[in-house]
């Protein structure tokens, strides 16, 4: 049977905000040095910017990138990071046991971001520090000139403001990972505190709160009513993390892994609007969801690394065309709820669990999970309208039946134009696609293409950095206001109609 919905642009979810399709630079293992930045590789530029890197990321359409962390932001001294750099110290990073020579700092970072177009998303260090430095960094950053800190940064060749306009208050404070680790309470008065101090120089700033860094932490949704309570006016936003990986070969429930996602976004905004109703405000506080991927945690790193050694090989997943499915489908569930999760940033953007990889000296190419982002952040922007699935489900061990079709569209009211994102989460069966065209306008099959592979585990790497391209999909037609597709098995797919 085959899988269906209808869709009618009077029946809208809300605008994707371009923030999105954000990603994550963090200083952890090769995503910054050998990754973005790598003097006397051939595709340096002069500041040291691999411009064939630059040129991907570019490609894959990254409107925001979050800095420097990740666990790496709550040992962060963003003073070490700017100046000659001669001067700036080695320093010891206790998140990922690794020497930092912080030879890339605050203006590398902000000359990669000009060079990209990408809009900078600031974390400040409330693990080991608080609000004075927060405030500090600030200064630097965003204040015109004319007091000893702007003046430095002009000193040290950024004449301009930098202009940071969003700011994460810290990274998974939950967490007994990380450095200076807080109860909800000690985390949510920091972080009200520090926001209204940093309120203080700038009042338009947009504030990310630290919610739960997984949705199976043992304070998940207590941590973010507390937190929120404490620090509801002054953020705009609270955070939401999650990776998922294959366990114990159980494939069905991996292919799935939206299913959690979605209902982690849903408890997200039950939490924020409990705490909305409990405060009596009109205020709504927004997601960030500024950590998501498929991340194979469980397994250890085959490149083993002694502790403290510079930009070791850490988290350098290499991605097949089953996890790009799911890496897809956790793009579809973002965009289900783009009337609240107004932000979101996959982690990582080069090298560390990322959709770019590089060889120091070598080439720079992408994953498989390229492709979905690149194409959903190419023609994912306008209106997503709602979807109401009617399809053939399967049997999984840790979500029970679910529906093997997950999908979504967005419009654009200008043009009227309708792009389908769909996932067939089946392993073996191709699934009949039926989509009821009567409330929207666009009837003409622009393309269809998907990423499936007849090897499921068939991925990019340095010796065949092409193995898995999307092709184009043939047979899918409109006829009597129906559009009709095949969706092959275990297969990602965009369908774009005008
Ligand atoms: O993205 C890798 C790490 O995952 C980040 O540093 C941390 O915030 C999360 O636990």
């Amino acid at each position: 049977t085959a899988a269906r919905f209808t869709l009618d642009s009077a029946f809208g979810i809300g605008a994707v905000q371009p923030r999105l399709y954000g990603s994550f630079v963090e200083h952890l293992g090769r995503c910054v040095y050998t990754g973005v930045y790598e003097p006397g590789h051939p595709a340096a530029d002069a500041a040291g910017l691999r411009q064939d890197v630059l040129e991907l990321v570019r490609e894959l359409g990254v409107t925001t990138v979050r800095y420097p962390g990740g666990n790496f932001v709550s040992g962060y001294r963003w003073e070490d990071t700017v100046g000659p750099r001669e001067e700036r110290p080695v320093r010891l990073d206790l998140a990922w046991k690794t020497t930092e020579t912080n030879e890339f700092g605050l203006g590398e970072f902000m000359d990669f971001c000009a060079k990209t177009g990408m809009e900078p998303m600031m974390a400040v260090n409330l693990g080991t520090r608080g609000v004075e430095e927060a405030l500090q960094l600030l200064e630097y950053s965003n204040h015109p000139g004319g007091t000893e800190l702007s003046d430095r940064r002009i000193a040290h060749g950024a004449k301009q403001p930098y202009g940071i306009r969003m700011w994460c208050l810290g990274n998974e404070m939950d967490g007994p990972w990380q450095t200076g680790h807080k109860t909800a309470a000690e985390y949510g008065r920091l972080a009200a505190e520090t926001a209204r101090a940093m309120r203080m120089i700038q009042p338009d700033l947009e504030l990310v709160a630290c919610g739960s860094s997984a949705s199976g932490m043992p304070t998940f949704a207590a941590w973010e009513a507390t937190v929120l309570e404490a620090a509801y006016d002054q953020v705009d936003y609270i955070s939401l993390h999650a990776y998922y990986e294959e366990i114990d070969g159980d494939r069905d429930s991996f292919l799935a892994s939206a299913v959690d996602m979605e209902h982690f976004i849903e408890s997200v905004v039950a939490t924020c609007d409990h705490v909305r109703a409990r405060l009596k405000t009109q205020k709504r506080i927004n997601l960030s969801f500024d950590e998501w991927n498929v991340w194979y945690q469980k397994r250890p790193n085959p490149h083993r690394v002694e502790d403290w050694q510079q930009a070791p090989r850490l988290l350098e997943d290499v991605y097949t065309v089953t996890d790009a499915v799911v890496f897809g489908s956790l793009l579809i569930a973002l965009l289900r709820h783009a009337d609240r999760v107004t932000a979101a940033s996959l982690a990582q953007l080069v090298n560390v669990i990322a959709p770019i990889m590089t060889e120091p000296g070598g080439p720079a190419w992408r994953q498989t999970t390229f492709f979905p982002f690149a194409q959903a952040s190419r023609y994912g922007r306008g209106r997503v309208l709602r979807v109401e699935v009617d399809s053939p489900t399967y049997t999984t061990a840790r979500f029970g039946e679910v529906p093997l079709l997950h999908a979504t569209a967005v419009t654009d009211d200008e043009t009227g134009d309708v792009t389908v994102f769909a996932v067939n989460r089946s392993q073996s069966a191709a699934l009949p696609l039926e989509i009821d065209l009567r409330g929207v306008e666009a009837h003409t099959v622009v393309e269809h293409l998907v990423l499936a592979d007849s090897d499921p585990e068939a991925r990019n790497t340095l010796d065949e950095p092409d193995r898995v391209t999307p092709h184009a999909a043939t047979g899918t037609t409109v006829a009597g206001g129906v559009l009709r597709a095949e969706l092959e098995p275990l297969s990602w797919n965009m369908i774009r109609l005008s």
